[in-house]
């Protein structure tokens, strides 16, 4: 896991030895949240998320949460980008940056967006972010360890249920 205190500043990886987008590139993509945030759609809980996904090709999808008077229907923003990705014929992606209006600590994505996002691997990257554009850099497996995705479902069962 990396922590950089300030993308708009001198950065401060405290993992150098992760390699990963260009310090350029995490900056755009954390922007393109903060932007898919503008759109928040949150009257009941007035907590916006946006969310921007880098896909394999390099294209970026953003997305931002979706509430309803009807509360469970609301969609979370990193939900909605990877919807909408997949909808455009995208299912592979280098990473996810994740923005709300948190300035002291970093969002954090709900266990529904981590299995969400763990359908299409786990290696791939999570930037959680504050406000002022530092980051957390984690990998869908370090948010969702031990998880169970596609590959388990042609795991070998029981002659008792084949
Ligand atoms: N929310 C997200 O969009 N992403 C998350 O990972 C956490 C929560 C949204 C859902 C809801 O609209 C609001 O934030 C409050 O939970």
């Amino acid at each position: 896991m990396d922590v950089v205190k300030s993308s708009w500043g001198v950065a401060d990886i405290e993992n150098q030895s992760s390699r990963g987008l260009s310090q350029e590139t995490v900056k755009m993509l954390i922007c393109r949240s903060q932007d898919a945030k503008k759109h928040a759609y949150c009257p009941y809980s007035k907590f916006r998320v946006g969310a921007a996904l880098l896909t394999l090709d390099n294209s970026v999808i953003t997305g931002c949460n979706v509430e309803n008077a009807c509360y469970n229907l609301g969609v979370c923003a990193e939900r909605n980008a990877l919807s909408k990705a997949v909808s455009e014929g995208y299912r592979s992606f280098k990473a996810i940056a994740i923005a709300s209006d948190f300035c002291d600590q970093f969002i954090s994505p709900c266990g529904g967006c981590r299995q969400f996002m763990r359908e299409f691997g786990s290696k791939w990257e999570v930037y959680l972010t504050k406000t002022d554009g530092s980051y957390k850099k984690m990998t869908v497996d370090e948010l969702l360890p031990d998880s169970f995705g596609p590959e388990d479902l042609t795991m070998k069962k029981s002659d008792r249920y084949s």
